[in-house]
């Protein structure tokens, strides 16, 4: 097993894991000093392309994005959102896999929960392909947004799939949009780690969407923190310059190229 999963597994019980997206090298360097895991997320496909779902997201995308958030990567772990139909059997889910990991050199890719696909993870990870699961709400195959574990019987439908997830060797499981009951059963449950968006503290790491916490994406539900407000400091920027090419106070002298330093 590679060593830096190997660093996130042993976190468990010891310190929190933090991780957060990238679609891009001069935001995944800068967030590569913090973070113990950076994800090229399939929510690329909402927040740079403007599209209602993750759905029509191709595995190009992903791949030319991960291209470019692996330059800005030093030290994180690097995991790629396989999207949706890269996995749809076995045979799909392993060639796709390849050459995510083959063209990327990232180091896991991550796949969401449907119709127990635990067979393609544990094939994938006997292929020493290293997985990430997603439980809760997975955007890919659930049409609306529903905080999930709400009743006895879907906290044990949420921890057998975590369990099974787990039985098929993924390394860690992000848990979207859970109970605070369901996500620390099953963080209490499991030996990975389970990474929290939207699922309460128990959880063993959390991740956001860097958008939504830089308040850039304009997405900010409840389980969102806002860190930033780049939208705001963007825009400031954005229309000084204009004012000021507009009464030639930009360029000055101190910007023409004539030559010398
Ligand atoms: O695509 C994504 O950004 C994700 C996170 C929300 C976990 O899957």
């Amino acid at each position: 097993m590679n060593s830096k999963i190997k660093k996130i597994i042993r976190k468990k019980n010891k310190s929190k894991i933090v991780s957060l997206t990238a679609y891009s090298k001069n935001i995944s360097k800068i967030l590569d000093k913090y973070c113990d895991i950076i994800l090229v997320g399939d929510s690329m496909a909402n927040v740079l392309y403007d599209q209602k779902n993750t759905h029509k997201i191709s595995l190009e995308d992903l791949i030319k994005h991960t291209l470019s958030v692996q330059k800005g990567i030093k030290k994180s772990l690097l995991v790629v959102d396989m999207p949706k139909g890269s996995y749809s059997d076995t045979f799909t889910a392993l060639k796709n896999a390849r050459i995510i990991m083959k063209k990327t050199n990232c180091h896991a890719v991550k796949l969401e929960n449907f119709r127990n696909n635990y067979k393609i993870i544990n094939l994938l990870v006997k292929k020493k392909i290293p997985v990430m699961g997603h439980i809760g709400f997975t955007p890919q195959f659930k049409r609306s947004f529903r905080i999930e574990g709400q009743s006895k019987k879907e906290i044990e439908k949420l921890l057998k799939q975590a369990k099974s997830i787990e039985k098929a060797g993924a390394f860690s499981i992000v848990l979207e949009c859970l109970t605070s009951d369901a996500a620390r059963l099953i963080t209490q449950s499991i030996k990975i780690p389970t990474i929290g968006i939207g699922s309460s503290s128990y959880c063993d790491g959390q991740i956001l969407v860097t958008d939504d916490m830089l308040g850039l994406s304009g997405f900010y539900p409840k389980f969102v923190k806002k860190y930033a407000n780049l939208n705001r400091i963007i825009e400031k920027a954005a229309k000084k310059y204009s004012r000021e090419v507009k009464i030639k106070k930009f360029p000055t002298k101190k910007n023409f190229l004539n030559g010398t330093n």
